[in-house]
């Protein structure tokens, strides 16, 4: 296994401005450097997902998509409609080459994201939320995207979870009857760096 270059650095990204020029100059290598390390939270996210959901059919939301991994996964459990949405462009152009998304949207971050409220039956958020990633404040947008029903799943790695605030977060949903909470299961996240991350999955009430 070659000796990660950017998945080093990635958790010390600590700004929306940081992150985006991280992002693209990552981007080339991204999924060589990812695969290498054995990264499993798209196959975990995407198998989850489709033990739960009842239409495949309906639009799923791949947020913080990058190069396309965590798309690639959603579409093989057969979910037939993904769009994607990053603020990396070069993240992006790595997406469309996958060829698996019906649109790919680029987001200014800071700003809301360029799609309707309720649009969506799926959001997946799949290594997109925590240290080196978006911002937790992206949940309340998130869920906010779906239709009643909807399913959110969402990962936060080892490292992302030392924060408690995270988990509160997705327990505040529950504790409000906003969300039901489906699925909460540890496991591999980067087994080749020795990370692991918890998949939720939360059904908005
Ligand atoms: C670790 S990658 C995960 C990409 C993809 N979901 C996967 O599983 O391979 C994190 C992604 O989050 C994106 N990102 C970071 N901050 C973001 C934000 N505020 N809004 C949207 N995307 C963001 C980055 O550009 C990057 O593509």
């Amino acid at each position: 296994m070659t000796a990660p270059r950017f998945l080093d650095q990635a958790y010390r990204v600590n700004s929306p401005e940081t992150a985006r020029s991280f992002y693209d100059d990552w981007a080339g290598s991204y999924d060589t450097e990812i695969t290498q390390n054995g990264y499993a939270t798209p196959g975990r996210i995407a198998d989850a997902l489709a033990s739960f959901a009842r239409d495949f059919s309906a639009p799923v939301l791949d947020f913080a998509c990058g190069t396309g991994l965590s798309g690639a996964q959603l579409k093989r459990v057969g979910f037939a409609v993904i769009d994607g949405v990053d603020i990396s462009s070069e993240m992006l152009d790595g997406a469309a080459e996958k060829g698996v998304y019906r649109a790919l949207h680029l987001s200014q971050p800071g700003t809301p994201l360029p799609l309707g409220k309720g649009s969506y039956g799926v959001v997946a958020a799949v290594g997109a939320i925590g240290h080196g990633a978006a911002p937790l404040s992206m949940v309340d947008e998130l869920l906010g995207l779906l239709q009643p029903g909807g399913l959110f799943a969402v990962s936060f790695n080892d490292k992302t979870l030392s924060d408690p605030d995270y988990q509160a977060r997705l327990d505040s949903e529950v504790a409000a009857g906003r969300a039901r909470l489906l699925l909460q299961e540890h496991g591999d996240h980067l087994p080749g760096i020795g990370m692991g991350a918890t998949v939720y999955v939360l059904e908005v009430v």
